[in-house]
């Protein structure tokens, strides 16, 4: 069985239903790996609803999620599951968040979505196919130059430690560009981007169900999608990303390598 596009836009949208409507309550929140690492129940909640769901329609199927890791062994049928992208702000009661899904065939995605619950805003490719937001196409924007451009970008959650941590890059790109954003959430950052609200999108050190939707929302839409290397193959097991036009998407890598 292969699921349609139509059929997750209604899973995210009824796993963000979870999110709003638990949204603001106290959150009892736990730390995972780091003290910025955070889970709350709704992330539970969210995946339990979605593992549910998936586990009655494909059981056949792989599923990797967020919170529960591997369910499953059949590559050739995947998905990758982020039940609530932006956990942070979640917690703090900052409304940037979303679910996102991704449907891969083989380690290609082949379908995504992401559901942003708080503006009702749903982000949907199919390869090959194209990018929509509310079922309208939407494409990225043409800025070719990094003065003309609006970035957004993370922070990993151990940059309080790790050397690799994403400031020397920020610096370098708050001075040549209009200014970075940080939303907090990867998958609202690429699918801002292929919305043409942001201009160009880079970091470093995510995981595929961070971006596994967006990036093929982002490439549908036209967006040169890779790692911050400058490689298509940026789903490996901790992906980097920099996204943006081709002429924008060669400045920003020229920018990440020290120029
Ligand atoms: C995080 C968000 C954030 C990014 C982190 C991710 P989570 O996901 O996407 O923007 O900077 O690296 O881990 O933990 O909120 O699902
Ligand atoms: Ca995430
Ligand atoms: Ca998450």
């Amino acid at each position: 069985m292969i699921p349609t596009l139509s059929e997750i836009e209604i899973l995210a949208q009824q796993a963000g239903a979870i999110l709003r409507a638990r949204y603001g309550n106290h959150q009892r929140v736990q730390h995972k790996t780091t003290h910025t690492d955070l889970v709350t129940e709704v992330d539970h909640a969210s995946e339990r609803f979605i593992l549910e769901y998936l586990h009655l329609h494909y059981p056949d199927h792989q599923m990797i999620a967020e919170e529960s890791g591997q369910h499953g062994q059949n590559y050739a049928q995947s998905w990758l599951i982020d039940p609530l992208d932006g956990t942070v702000n979640y917690a703090h009661g900052i409304p940037i968040f979303c679910v996102s899904l991704a449907y891969a065939e083989n380690g290609l995605v082949k379908l995504g979505v992401v559901y942003d619950p708080m503006r009702d805003e749903c982000f949907s490719a199919e390869r090959a196919k194209g990018a929509w937001l509310n079922g309208q196409p939407i494409q990225i924007a043409q800025a070719h130059d990094l003065t003309q451009s609006l970035l957004v970008t993370g922070f990993p959650y151990d940059t309080f430690k790790a050397k690799e941590n994403n400031l020397d890059h920020y610096a370098r790109f708050a001075v040549r560009s209009q200014g970075v954003r940080r939303l907090g959430s990867a998958a609202l950052d690429l699918c801002y981007l292929a919305a043409g609200r942001f201009d160009g999108y880079w970091e470093l050190r995510l995981s595929p169900w961070d971006v596994a939707a967006g990036a093929l929302i982002a490439e549908e839409a036209g967006a040169l999608v890779t790692n911050i290397q400058g490689e298509r193959n940026y789903l490996t097991p901790v992906p980097s990303i920099l996204a943006a036009n081709a002429p924008l998407h060669a400045q920003m890598l020229s920018v990440l390598h020290g120029g």
